[in-house]
């Protein structure tokens, strides 16, 4: 999709296929809805309290208006006047872009950024605007035999006042940058997985070396994987005739800072059937999502080589299946880390930690300035946050503060949760350094201080999107969460 400003002070004389103007209860117009009610002889006051109550994420479509150009109206409800805010902005954005898909409308201008909210800047609200306009187009059809004609909305104009139309401009940029990484994400999270293996993974990174001059892929095979000591990744590999891959996408532009790089590490299992401590069957096929992280941190890192982000930013992958097999980790067994550190496999089902932790070791290498790793990687995060948030753990404060800012520029929740010592003597193993799960309670956190074990030597963030990279029941799919807020973390990082 292409964005561009759009300035001209007389909304009437625009000609576009559908504008979108905002409307609050009570009969309040946005200004931009007032111009065009003037100009249509009252044909927007005309429609409200009787057919348009303003309800947010209602709208109603005007055809045709006389002294109006563009060829529909989308009245779009924003509900409260004093209630309207960043998210509600966001979701009238939303609303506008599902009616505009759904009628098969190819070039859209959205009045909806111009309208100010106490917690937003023009350029946040522009950056927005593109971001739902952008997630309207995502539509799954990889592997259906009938693919729909799809009719995306190709152009969207951002329409406000000319002086801002710099900012409005940084924002949509960010905004299709944002869009394009979640839709990537999307896509390689809802492919099966049967498609999406950790080759198919690795072939994915190679196709984004060849695409954006900025980024350079390495893909280590097993042979490379044994050759680091990663015994503990290797463990959980060794139960499925699919062979892991270790990736690492870097991000260097030509004009680099000289800023230590920023890491993002992802969990990668493209299936996660428990291993011997097998899942029960119902809806076991949602681990194929279990590669989630993995998909945000290629999301990600489309977006930044996108944006051309001045900054060394690295990507590293770690993708594998976690199956029962005659090879498979028992519980009981003890495997050695590539930091040295041997954990006892309490529970085979407790595999992203185990994956993980020889990721963050490999990280080290690098001297990373953060390190944020991604990972759908416990149940007990739904339970305590569900899919509104996604569980925020750290051992450094200014990055946790940082990475909350981000996630509210974004509308991509966090909220953090405790990583402290009394939780650590949970995780104590008779046979070995560290067992795999906790005594029981708090499995969120419990699986949180396994990570932050190895991960002393760099400011580090874990975000657990077990609840919040897909969603289940009858609009099952992947939501190409916190690419949002990891993009916007990592612009941040880099004014
Ligand atoms: N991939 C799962 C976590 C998960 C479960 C994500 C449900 C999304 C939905 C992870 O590998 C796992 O199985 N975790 C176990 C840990 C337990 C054995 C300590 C869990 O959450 O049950
Ligand atoms: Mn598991
Ligand atoms: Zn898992």
């Amino acid at each position: 999709m292409e964005f561009s400003t759009q300035t001209s002070t007389d909304l009437a004389q625009i000609n576009t296929e559908a504008l979108a103007v905002g409307v609050f209860k009570n009969q309040v117009l946005s200004p931009a809805a007032e111009q065009i009610d003037q100009a249509s002889g009252g044909a927007i006051r005309s429609v409200l309290e009787s057919e348009f109550k303003a309800d947010a994420k209602s709208s109603l479509v005007l055809r045709h208006l006389n002294g109006v150009a563009a060829k529909r109206v989308v009245i779009i409800g924003l509900g409260e006047k004093d209630k309207y805010n960043a998210k509600a902005h966001a979701a009238a954005e939303a609303t506008f872009a599902h009616y505009a898909k759904g009628a098969s409308i190819t070039e859209v201008v959205s009045t909806l950024a111009s309208i100010d909210t106490a917690d937003s800047s023009i350029a946040d609200r522009s950056r927005a605007a593109a971001q739902a306009l952008g997630y309207a187009n995502y539509k799954y059809d990889a592997t259906l035999s009938q693919k729909e004609k799809a009719t995306a909305i190709q152009r969207a104009a951002i329409w406000s006042a000319p002086t801002l139309a710099a900012e409005v401009e940084t924002g949509f940029k960010q905004g299709k940058a944002i869009a394009d990484g979640v839709n990537f994400t999307r896509l390689l999270a809802d492919l099966p997985p049967n498609v999406c293996t950790p080759t198919y993974l690795a072939q994915e990174a190679k196709k984004l070396d060849e695409q954006f001059d900025s980024l350079k892929v390495e893909v280590l095979e097993r042979k490379q994987i044994e050759a680091l000591k990663m015994g503990s990744f290797l463990s959980v590999a060794k139960g499925s005739d699919e062979p892991p891959v270790f990736i690492v996408i870097k991000h260097t532009p030509s004009t680099a800072s000289d800023e230590a790089p920023l890491v993002l590490v992802g969990k990668g299992l493209t299936f996660d059937a428990g291993g011997i401590s097998l899942k029960p069957a119902a809806n076991m096929d949602e681990m194929k999502y279990d590669m989630g992280g993995a998909a945000s941190v290629f999301g990600a890192m489309r977006a930044v080589a996108e944006l051309g982000l001045n900054r060394e930013i690295i990507g590293i992958v770690a993708a594998c299946e976690n199956l029962p097999s005659g090879r498979a980790n028992k519980p009981g067994d003890v495997v050695t880390s590539m930091a040295g550190k041997t954990i006892e496999i309490l529970n085979t089902d407790a595999e992203g930690r185990l994956v993980l932790c020889d990721a963050l070791t490999y990280a080290e290498r690098f001297k990373p300035a953060a390190v944020i790793n991604i990972a759908t990687l416990t149940g007990a995060c739904i339970v305590a946050l569900g899919d509104i948030n996604s569980g925020l753990f750290s051992n450094n404060d200014d990055l946790a503060e940082q990475i909350k800012e981000a996630s509210q520029q974004t509308n991509d929740g966090v909220w953090q949760l405790p990583i402290t010592d009394e939780y650590q003597a949970k995780l104590k193993s008779n046979f070995a350094d560290i067992a795999n799960i906790g005594t029981p309670g708090a499995g969120s956190i419990t699986a949180a201080c396994f990570l932050a074990r190895f991960t002393e030597s760099y400011p580090w963030a874990h975000l657990d999107v077990a609840g919040t990279a897909w969603s289940s029941g009858a609009n099952k799919g992947a939501t190409g969460r916190p690419v949002p807020l990891l993009v916007q973390y990592l612009i941040n990082q880099t004014a």
